[in-house]
């Protein structure tokens, strides 16, 4: 029987900072199994368990979590509406807990008592990881040597890495700091530190930019299913390869850049860069979609919650009752919101061309000018008549009584 009482599970990037974790917790007494998780877009994926195994690894895996990613995390999330601080897809934060249950899978496998990952203590993603690895397994021991070790610069790490002959990439230099996956890719650090700095082209890498991208427009049609993306152009796809499909597409024609200065759950302003070519285009389809489909008190509601959606979801509370509640009723409410969705991709923009519905509630015959027109105008009057009630009664017995009169309700002044 090995001695398993000192084996951790660490969710390995193959990049210096989990390279080097494997290093100083194997000195540290820990033998140190890596799973890398796929979750789209991962590139060098062949070399990882070299590099895991040279850094001093006692094992390693990579699981395939592409096609749970795409189904159980960013199309909720689409059909949720949920965009962080209005703009930000979630790529990152929606990938943290699906990596956490997977860790935590692995260490049971593994009969580990603690898993580890290589966040620092700056960031949302610690605090994805520990909860939702204190949620799904609270016996489990977390490792965050990032946050705690004597490494607290690059350069340090760099040293350490020579020191310790760990085989370090030639990103080992880079300036940004990346996170990709299948939902969208993030860039933070190095000159974008400075709000006042333009994204430099060496930042972009998925989409082309929009001055140089083709003069023609190209268009996609998006079929749905009760809020589900389907298929493109009438072609039935899974999850990932509709995705994928999107992820190109979108990137030819400069869609889904998106550069904000966001608010970290832990305080910090941070200026972030993202490329999300797919959540783009599928979001403004599935906006469209719901315009044609859910009622204006639907889309009230939906409004106001999505943002508590996309808060969880950053916050790192994926794994609770408010997220099973939130995504109960996001589901109830996609029960109509199937058709197609005509998208024109042109010069960096995303935009709904034509939207049809079986469960369309647009009706020709009471929205045309034109012949057909079945709306009752006479009745107009008698709605006015009740709807401005309260209006007429408020405006006589208080406003029109103001020194200004009705000069001073039209400018709106309280004097
Ligand atoms: N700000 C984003 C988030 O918190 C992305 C973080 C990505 N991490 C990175 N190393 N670039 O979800």
């Amino acid at each position: 029987m090995p001695n398993r009482s000192k084996r951790v599970v660490l969710a390995y990037s193959g990049g210096l900072d989990t390279s080097v974790v494997v290093r100083w917790l194997t000195e540290r007494g820990w033998e140190v199994y890596c799973l890398t998780a796929d979750v789209g877009f991962l590139e060098a994926g062949a070399e990882l368990e070299t590099r895991a195994l040279a850094a001093g690894a006692v094992g390693f895996e990579m699981r395939d979590l592409r096609d749970e990613f795409a189904r159980s995390f960013c199309f909720p999330a689409l059909m949720a509406g949920a965009l962080y601080e209005g703009r930000y897809p979630l790529a990152t934060a929606l990938a943290r807990p699906l990596i956490a249950k997977s860790l935590v899978d692995v260490a049971r496998e593994q009969q580990a008592t603690a898993v580890a990952h290589g966040c620092t203590g700056k960031g949302n993603d610690q605090v994805r990881f520990d909860v939702s690895v204190q949620a799904l397994a609270p016996d489990l021991q977390i490792l965050a040597p990032v946050r705690e070790w004597e490494l607290t610069t690059r350069q340090s790490e760099i040293i350490y890495a020579n020191a310790h002959s760990i085989p370090i990439t030639a990103s080992a230099d880079k300036q940004y700091s990346l996170d990709e996956n299948l939902w969208g890719r993030a860039v933070e650090a190095g000159p974008l530190e400075d709000p006042w700095n333009e994204p430099g082209n060496d930042v972009w890498e998925w989409t082309v930019n929009p001055e140089d991208a083709p003069d023609q427009p190209q268009y996609v049609e998006i079929g749905f299913e009760h809020g589900r993306p389907i298929s493109l152009d009438g072609e039935a796809l899974d999850p990932v390869a509709l995705i994928t499909r999107l992820h190109e597409l979108g990137g030819q024609h400069g869609v889904g850049r998106i550069d904000m200065v966001e608010d970290r759950l832990v305080g910090i302003k941070s200026r972030e860069v993202y490329e999300a070519p797919a959540a783009t285009v599928l979001s403004a389809a599935h906006i469209a979609l719901e315009s044609l489909t859910l009622s204006k008190q639907q889309l009230r509601i939906k409004h106001r919650l999505m943002q508590d959606y996309a808060d969880l979801i950053y916050d790192g509370l994926w794994y609770t009752a408010m997220h099973q509640d939130l995504a109960a009723l996001t589901l109830s409410m996609q029960r109509h919101v199937t058709g197609v969705v005509r998208m024109r991709l042109l010069k960096g923009q995303a935009v709904a061309a034509g939207v049809q519905s079986p469960n369309s509630l647009y009706r020709y015959s009471l929205a045309t000018y034109d012949e057909g027109d079945v709306f009752n105008q006479t009745s107009a009057v008698g709605f006015i008549d009740i709807w401005g009630l309260p209006v007429r009664v408020q405006a006589q017995q208080q406003l029109l009584q103001q020194p200004g009169g009705p000069e001073q309700i039209s400018s709106g002044r309280i004097e």
